[in-house]
């Protein structure tokens, strides 16, 4: 099983980035222990991070292609903003699971808004570095659960 990690801007700050806010784990820390994870499951995961929202959309429209079972995603700032990457995860088709290290509901009113969250197979938010293990974690197991049916 192969599932691409995606994140979005201003990620590659973690660690330095608003650590009362975001913490103190760098987006590396937080790659080795999901591929780690993944590879406990016997699945592979490829991290991608951009600051561009062309990027990201580029990296999910080749997802359509290279056998990408299912994508995780923290989408960051893009989360409220971005309807080319809603239509990108829609035209991809690919299940996905929407991640955030803080719980943007519990935010400002304008981090209250997902554009992404109805495509989704499920949300985790709130867990900091944690949200994603688990997202990848639910993915895993939806998946296993769809080939096994
Ligand atoms: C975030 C929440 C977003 O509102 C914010 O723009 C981010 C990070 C999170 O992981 O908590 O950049 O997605």
């Amino acid at each position: 099983m192969r599932i691409l990690i995606l994140h979005g801007p201003n990620l590659n700050l973690l660690g330095r980035r608003e650590p009362e806010t975001y913490g103190h784990r760098t987006l590396a820390d937080i790659d080795q222990q999901l591929a780690e994870s993944a590879s406990a499951a016997g699945c592979n995961v490829e991290s991608f991070q951009s600051n561009a929202e062309h990027a990201i959309v580029d990296r999910i429209q080749q997802a359509m292609d290279d056998d990408t079972d299912g994508i995780v995603i923290n989408p960051a700032a893009f989360t409220h903003t971005s309807v080319a990457l809603r239509d990108a995860l829609a035209a991809a088709g690919l299940p996905f699971v929407e991640v955030h290290l803080t719980n943007p509901d519990a935010r400002e009113t304008f981090r209250q808004r997902s554009l992404l969250a109805d495509l989704a197979v499920g949300r985790v938010s709130g867990f900091g570095p944690h949200s994603y293990l688990l997202g990848l974690d639910g993915l895993i197991k939806k998946l296993q659960r769809t080939a096994s049916e």
